[in-house]
């Protein structure tokens, strides 16, 4: 298949785009190389996509506000499905530059979705957030539970998959949006709680807790991540629908904290800052749509794969630590 992944230089598109190339398709990734963090770990990714996928991958440098750009790639590579996640991350980059995130996550996407629609893809997966539910009334989080976003970011994803569900009502495009619940592994995004946390521990410094740590999340393991979106490339079974796509496992920031302490053998030292209001308190999700839609099965418990994280990070410290730290 001819596959396009959007946000493909970024954490989970690159993943997407390395299972792709391993089971023989064609890529192309496109990607803008915004600077939210340090590009250096996005070029690392184009570059190791373009070793594995030799003749099968390419890469455009560009951005999916660009129709012109969008158009002729999804031309020129004949895309029957498109993996799209480019975005603006990050609650708080948003709560800093909400227009800049309006612009990516809406704009970028009505772009890409009405290109989907005139050249006849076969399906777009959008990447959505567990941040569309806001402080839900109760945990875990279904799919048809109020949703009450707390942030511009969450807005953006909350529109986008309104965006999807009516380009798959009206234009024929099947869609899914998958609401991920904070996705972690190797090359992730450095200004993210795991990977500030090991950062700090592996260099004896105390690890920084926003509000009082005892806010909990469902941390998703990247490749848990990547069979979702695989599950996807050729079965209808989802087409239209919202899908929660986390661990349903669950953790207090300040238990990621010990655990990350304890890997590291590390001094558990943490210094509080304020908490910022546009964060979620708790999330959580029930998988059970995902398991019955798509056969979703995490396999990933949050600390098995923080342990494993922490080992990546050790073996990949001399070329990732120093762009976290810029990051
Ligand atoms: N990582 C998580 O925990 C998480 C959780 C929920 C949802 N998501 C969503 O999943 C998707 C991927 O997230 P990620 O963690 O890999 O983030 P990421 O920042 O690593 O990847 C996003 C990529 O999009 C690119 N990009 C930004 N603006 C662009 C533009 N105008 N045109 C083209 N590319 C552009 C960036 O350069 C980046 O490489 C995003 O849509 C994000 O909102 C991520």
């Amino acid at each position: 298949m001819n596959v396009l992944v959007t946000g493909g230089a970024g954490f989970i598109g690159s993943h997407i785009a390395d299972r792709l190339l391993e089971q023989g398709h064609h890529v192309v990734t496109l990607d803008v190389l915004d600077s939210y963090y340090d590009p250096a770990i996005k070029r690392h990714n184009v570059q190791r996509c373009s070793d594995a996928g030799g003749e099968r991958f390419a890469f455009v440098e560009g951005s999916i506000t660009d129709e012109q750009t969008i158009r002729e790639t999804i031309t020129h590579h004949d895309v029957d499905v498109i993996y799209h996640k480019a975005a603006q991350a990050g609650v708080r980059a948003s709560v800093k530059n909400p227009h800049k995130a309006h612009r990516i996550n809406t704009t970028g996407l009505v772009t890409v979705l009405q290109a989907a629609a005139d050249h006849g893809v076969d399906r777009l997966i959008n990447a959505s957030s567990s941040s569309v539910y806001g402080d839900a009334s109760s945990l875990p989080y279904k799919e048809d539970e109020r949703l009450r976003p707390r942030s511009p970011y969450a807005v953006t994803k909350l529109t986008g998959e309104h965006y999807c569900r009516v380009w798959h009502d009206i234009y024929d495009v099947p869609t899914v949006s998958l609401r991920y619940f904070t996705v972690y592994g190797p090359r992730m995004r450095p200004n993210m709680a795991i990977t500030n946390f090991t950062a700090k521990c592996l260099e004896g410094e105390p690890m920084e807790i926003y509000g009082d740590g005892r806010q909990s999340r469902d941390f998703t393991h990247i490749d848990d991540v990547v069979d979702a979106n695989l599950a996807l490339l050729e079965t209808d079974a989802a087409d239209g629908e919202v899908l929660n796509i986390g661990s349903s496992d669950n953790i207090t920031i300040v238990e990621l904290a010990e655990h990350i302490a304890k890997v590291t053998d590390s001094e558990f030292a943490l210094e509080y800052t304020e908490p910022v209001a546009a964060d979620a308190r708790h999330t959580h999700a029930d998988v059970s749509k995902a398991r019955a839609v798509i056969d979703y099965d995490p396999s990933v418990s949050i600390r098995e794969g923080v342990s494993s994280f922490v080992d990546w990070y050790r073996r990949n410290r001399e070329w990732y630590e120093p762009l976290v730290r810029q990051s």
